[in-house]
């Protein structure tokens, strides 16, 4: 980051280097924002900033280590003093510690896999909300978009169907309840918190056996960053379709 510009509209996005995350980079940059590049490898990031076009910023970005997250919370006030969009998209799922061939039942899983997937997806997302609430209260519009998963959503008829993963699923579940309880904390502000559930995408994650692509998925995610003021806030979205509990 080079150049302070306190009007600049600025995005966040985290994992932003592949898949979901760079398809919400390239559309956040099409609107006009500049967007930081999450990503956790300094390399891996400046060559996945360097294939979008606009002005797109890579910054090393862990989320579960608190050093590199204030690191970037510090470089963001410095640079611009504010942020308007927060992109929680880093995740991870069991199979990413495991053989994709191994789909594991509940009785599999363990307290380990919790702590490595709960680590990203569920604490993840708390260190990086309360790391960069101080720059988001400052603009005008802000919007933080926790991407999440039909997954989660215990009350949607099918959406456990198939489901490889009760830490995975569960992760998400948690990740909706907590954009509910801070968006009703912000209710009565400009702050709007929403979960962006991509679908089924052909990504590393599901080694690339997704019916959508990264475009497709991200589209929801950037529709929720750009939310005029009398959009929703605490509601779980795949495209339109607003998704139960
Ligand atoms: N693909 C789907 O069908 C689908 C469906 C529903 C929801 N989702 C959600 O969509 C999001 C993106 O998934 P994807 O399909 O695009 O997966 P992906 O291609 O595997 O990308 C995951 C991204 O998260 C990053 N990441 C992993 N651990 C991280 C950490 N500790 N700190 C920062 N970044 C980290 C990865 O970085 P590295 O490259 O360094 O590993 C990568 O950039 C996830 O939250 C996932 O749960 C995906």
């Amino acid at each position: 980051m080079t150049t302070r510009n306190s009007t600049q509209k600025v995005a966040l996005v985290t994992g932003g280097n592949k898949g979901i995350g760079i398809a919400i980079v390239r559309g956040l940059a099409q609107e006009g924002f500049t967007v930081l590049l999450g990503a956790r490898s300094a390399a891996v990031g400046r060559a996945a900033a360097d294939t979008v076009d606009g002005d797109v910023r890579p910054v090393v970005l862990d989320v579960t280590d608190q050093g590199e997250i204030d690191a970037v919370a510090a470089e963001v006030a410095t640079e611009f003093g504010h942020l308007d969009v927060l992109v929680n998209n880093a995740g991870v799922n069991t199979m990413t510690f495991r053989p994709m061939a191994e789909l594991p039942k509940p009785t599999d899983e363990t307290v380990e896999d919790f702590e490595n997937v709960y680590a990203v997806n569920v604490f993840g997302v708390v260190r990086m909300i309360t790391a960069f609430l101080p720059l988001l209260t400052r603009a005008d519009a802000p919007r933080i978009v926790n991407v999440t998963s039909k997954r989660g959503s215990i009350g949607e008829e099918g959406a456990w169907v198939g489901q490889p993963s009760m830490v995975y699923s569960s992760s998400k579940t948690a990740l909706n309840a907590i954009t509910v309880h801070y968006a009703r904390e912000f209710a009565d502000t400009p702050l709007k918190v929403n979960g962006a559930a991509p679908g089924h995408v052909a990504t590393d994650f599901n080694a690339f056996r997704g019916t959508r692509t990264p475009d497709e998925g991200a589209a929801v995610a950037v529709r929720l960053a750009t939310l005029p003021a009398d959009g929703p806030t605490g509601a779980v979205f795949e495209d339109d379709t607003q998704l139960a509990w």
